[in-house]
């Protein structure tokens, strides 16, 4: 695209900024006083991100049959040892209000089909009860429909798509006394300039970084670029090397990132060698409702066995208006490819999921520096400990994006306006004229991180990952200096941080456990902690 050698600066002002529009970034803005004047913005359209695909539902207690308790316990269990109890308490706690506020908001879960005036839960990997609330098996679509279309009939709330931040503005990097947060550069894609955005509160909802992975469940854009901008910074990350591998994610040529939710195996759904046997009681008595780290190492162990590139998924068994009715996505999307999944297995394989660690934050969401948040799945609560269990992240961002509001609330009275800022200044750098340098890079990060720090690990693969990375993040250092910035080398400079903060976290972990397991500390340590990264800049907030 042609552009101004020296365009006009554009600059906005708001109470509130907040990145990212999934369920977290919704949440907070929903919630907000609507006296504040808010911004959220998304880096494509508004309903992009890993919400919109969720799909299985969310987790809370909502039967009488269920229990407070019985939800803590079984996110504690999952979580291998690492949960912080406070953060567990506190969402599940907050379950149901969460979902009664989605259901006013207007999302239509799905009903149970013998009893209409209750809604069908399912049940996922992990828990010991249904507790699971969807709308069929495309519960993301819902709950981004909704809130979107809530925010955009609300006066205060500006929803600003294909804008990119670049980086936070502090009163560190301003020279200015303090350790505030006062804003960011965005990057507005439809002019392709940088503009200087100054907001009295800023949230980072930006989603994971699961695709620092060759292969993945999750839409493009789920490059950590929350988490890269909160480090360089003066945040503290923790649990980095926690990434969550699905199991069951759709091996076909042509689909790309399709997955297959954990609720088919809550609905009877069998895992099956290619030679139709199963497999999963030989590797826990829970088969296939173990939590994912036991299920996607199984899987994982089963193909290098057989040297096979992926096995099956079998519902089959099941009546064939059953399947239809509880998964018509999954069903449809099949079918396009030739596989209809009433009467054959699906060929399915483990993928990058989730990512369990992120940002630092207490039970208010605020982050090591004053007046930033961060929510949803850019954000480390405590709640996951070293092993999400499913349909819990949705969760998690609900009631988190609206601690987040409501702690904004309380204090937004004694917040002053931010200082003035510089624009982003373009005049010392040049257009690219080698993009090629950053797909090849792009690639060469998401082909090492697959082969290296996936679901088995060793300290030599590990080192041989921070090596590449090493020397990725020189080139890319060198590139972000002397040219004029696009999505594609945010993305890739960001993606590059965040395989460095996996790597040395997974350096730091000498046991294997829940989503961590190396072939190098095979046993799981007595007393353990979670894996905190300083950058060189850390602050206390109230420094
Ligand atoms: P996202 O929904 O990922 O939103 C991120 C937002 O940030 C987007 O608007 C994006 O454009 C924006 N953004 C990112 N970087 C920038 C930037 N630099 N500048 C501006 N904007 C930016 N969890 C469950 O609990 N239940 C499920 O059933 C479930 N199913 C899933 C199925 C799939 C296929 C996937 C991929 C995930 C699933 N998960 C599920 C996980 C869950 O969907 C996510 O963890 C959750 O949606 C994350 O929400 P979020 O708001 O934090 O981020
Ligand atoms: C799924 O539907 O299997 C995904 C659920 C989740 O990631 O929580």
């Amino acid at each position: 695209m042609a552009r101004d050698r020296y365009p006009m600066p554009q600059s906005y002002q708001y109470d509130v900024l907040i990145i990212g529009s999934g369920a977290a970034g919704l949440s907070v803005a929903l919630n907000l006083p609507e006296h504040l004047r808010v911004c959220v913005i998304s880096k494509a359209d508004i309903t992009s991100g890993a919400t919109l695909w969720a799909q299985g539902g969310i987790a809370a207690v909502l039967d009488d049959d269920d229990s407070t308790e019985a939800h803590i316990r079984d996110t504690l269990d999952a979580g291998a040892g690492l949960c912080h109890e406070d953060a567990v308490r506190f969402t599940v706690e907050n379950g149901r209000k969460s979902i009664n506020w989605l259901i006013e908001s207007g999302v239509d879960f799905t009903k149970d089909e013998h009893e209409k005036a209750r809604y069908h839960l399912t049940r996922e990997g992990g828990h010991s009860h249904r507790r699971i609330i969807h709308a069929a098996d495309a519960t993301g679509h819902a709950v981004s429909t909704s809130l979107t279309s809530q925010a955009a009939q609300k006066d205060n709330i500006d929803l600003l798509s294909n804008r990119v931040a670049v980086d936070l503005i502090t009163n560190s990097k301003l020279a200015l006394p303090g350790n505030r947060c006062v804003g960011a550069y965005i990057l507005n894609l439809e002019d392709n300039h940088v503009e200087l955005f100054r907001a009295r509160f800023t949230v980072i909802a930006t989603g994971g970084a699961s695709k620092a992975y060759r292969y993945t469940t999750n839409p493009d854009g789920a490059s950590g670029d929350g988490i890269a901008m909160a480090w360089r910074a003066g945040c503290r990350v923790a649990n980095m090397e926690f990434n969550q591998f699905h199991p069951t994610c759709l091996y076909h040529p042509h689909a790309k990132s399709f997955l297959i939710t954990e609720a088919v195996r809550g609905e009877g759904g069998l895992l099956k060698l290619p030679d139709g046997s199963r497999f999963m009681d030989r590797f826990d008595s829970r088969g296939e409702l173990a939590p994912r780290d036991i299920v996607a190492r199984a899987i994982d162990h089963e193909m290098k066995r057989l040297g096979a590139d992926h096995l099956y998924l079998d519902i089959s068994h099941k009546p064939a208006d059953f399947v239809r009715h509880h998964f018509p996505t999954i069903y449809e999307k099949c079918l396009a490819f030739g596989i209809d999944i009433t009467r054959d297995p699906i060929p399915v394989v483990p993928a990058a999921h989730y990512t369990c660690g992120g940002i630092m934050t207490d039970n208010r969401a605020r982050t090591d520096i004053n007046q930033l948040y961060a929510v949803g799945e850019a954000a480390f609560t405590g709640l996951h400990g070293a092993n999400r269990m499913a349909s819990n992240s949705l969760l998690e961002c609900l009631v988190y994006g609206r601690a987040a509001a409501a702690d904004i609330a309380r204090r937004e009275s004694d917040i002053l306006a931010p200082p003035s800022a510089p624009d982003w200044d373009e005049s010392k750098v040049r257009d690219s004229d080698e993009d090629v340098v950053i797909s090849h890079n792009w690639d060469e990060l998401r082909h090492f991180m697959w082969d290296y720090v996936g679901i088995v690990r060793t300290t030599k693969r590990l080192q041989r990952a921070k090596h590449r990375v090493d020397l990725l993040s020189r080139e890319i250092s060198e590139f972000y200096s002397n040219y004029r910035v696009s999505n594609d080398l945010l993305e890739l400079r960001n993606l590059v941080t965040v395989a460095d903060l996996i790597i040395c976290s997974a350096l730091q972990r000498r046991e294997s456990r829940g989503l961590h397991y190396t072939l190098d500390f095979p046993g799981v340590l007595h007393e353990t902690e979670d894996t905190v990264l300083y950058p060189v800049n850390y602050r206390t907030p109230s420094s």
